[in-house]
């Protein structure tokens, strides 16, 4: 085991090459470049699905629930959904699942998206597709979950979230070769495979690099390999209390929380919800270490509690914060972010017209139709 100080300076390392990947390719990038490529990536993307679907009208928003609240059933349901569309056919690459199809796209997008202001409503819309692709591909009868982390800030490894029988189970395998600390938090430890758990036979099959610095491609292009779903739990994510100076690396109890809901500025927050999401990555390593992240299915409920904070601060000044939204449209972009632009993603799960950001702002309106 690594002393606690090489632990911190390799948390330190990732955060601070993740800055200079960001600054170093904004000084090169021009909004207009960047948008092309965008719609570039949409166009190659677009598929012939979505027949015209009827209007719904949203009559009584659906809650979406909180995983320790579920009952044993209920969980067993959800997992059952979500290794369900893990056989689906995809509906973007031959030989692929629409499980794979999600990572695919975040793959493809997320670069782009993370760090700008549409990536809070880049990523609603991200998981209320995977929540219809659960229910009309899988027939799920309930909705999105979450795993509301911050109640479980002192010892979340010990969460029923990552339970072996009930949950998304635990660690990868401690045995055999493996990365140094320092490595597993910049590259995926292939030999971590999951060792327990409904996942541990689920084999993901889009793995990514980690964006080149000097390249001006703000994608990642996916790469076809298939592999075990893998997670590198730190030393500290497993013993925060001997670890109490350097856990969390990102501090995400109620504290954390409420310091978050109490920023004024859109822009500002959607950073400091990006910031904050960045907890469990650190910790958990793997596949989560890239754009990768949504291979390893606890993703889901990790960005839906990303969304409740933000379905919170928007509820806090009503209207107002409501339709909150400004900084710059994607990263990097140097063009002002407008309720009007349209968020690039694939015709998809009954997804038959461009989206906008202001279609995301109201989780009530008759195409979202969710609360918490
Ligand atoms: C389809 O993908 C699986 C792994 O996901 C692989 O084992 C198989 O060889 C692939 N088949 C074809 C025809 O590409
Ligand atoms: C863990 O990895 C070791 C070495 O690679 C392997 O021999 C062992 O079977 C693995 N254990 C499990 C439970 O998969
Ligand atoms: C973006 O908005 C700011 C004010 O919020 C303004 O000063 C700036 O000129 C705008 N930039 C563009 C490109 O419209």
């Amino acid at each position: 085991m690594r002393p606690p100080k090489d632990h911190k300076r390799s948390i330190r390392s990732v955060i601070l090459t993740l800055i200079a990947l960001i600054a170093g390719a904004a000084i090169i990038f021009k909004a207009w470049e960047l948008v092309a490529v965008l719609e570039n990536k949409l166009v190659a993307l677009e598929t012939n699905v979505g027949a015209d679907q009827p209007e719904q009208v949203c009559i009584e928003p659906a809650q979406r629930k909180s995983w320790t609240t579920l009952s044993r059933e209920e969980k067993a349901e959800y997992i059952r959904a979500v290794k369900c569309l893990a056989e689906r056919p995809s509906y973007l690459n031959p030989n692929s699942t629409v499980y794979d199809d999600f990572s695919y796209i975040h793959i493809t997008m997320g670069n782009a998206m993370h760090m700008g202001s549409g990536n809070l409503p880049w990523h609603r819309l991200h998981l209320h597709l995977y929540e219809q692709a659960l229910r009309s591909e899988c027939g799920y009868g309930g909705l999105q979950v979450y795993w509301a982390w911050e109640e479980e800030s002192e010892d979340p490894i010990h969460s029923d979230f990552f339970d072996p029988e009930t949950g998304f189970g635990g660690n990868g395998n401690l045995t055999g070769d493996h990365l140094s600390p320092e490595d597993s938090m910049t590259r995926i430890d292939k030999n971590r495979c999951l060792v327990d758990g409904p996942f541990k036979d689920l084999q993901p099959q889009w793995y990514a690099r980690l964006p080149d610095p000097k390249s001006v491609d703000p994608y990642v292009d996916p790469v076809f390999d298939p592999h075990c779903i893998t997670r590198s739990f730190t030393e500290a994510f497993k013993d925060p209390k001997k670890h109490a100076k350097e856990f969390p690396p990102i501090p995400f109890g109620p504290n954390a929380v409420s310091k978050l809901l109490a920023i004024e500025d859109y822009s500002e927050f959607n950073l400091a919800a990006e910031a904050m999401h960045a907890w469990l990555p650190v910790s958990v390593g793997g596949d989560y270490m890239a754009l990768t992240a949504p291979n390893d299915p606890t993703f889901y409920p990790h960005l839906t509690n990303i969304d409740r904070m933000w379905w919170k601060w928007q509820a806090k000044n009503g209207k107002k914060k409501g339709m909150a939204y400004d900084g710059a449209t994607y990263r990097l972009s140097e063009v002002n972010a407008s309720l009007d632009d349209i968020i690039p993603f694939p015709a998809f799960i009954g997804l038959d017209r461009p989206m906008r950001i202001r279609d995301m702002m109201d989780t009530e309106s008759d195409y979202l139709c969710y609360t918490y």
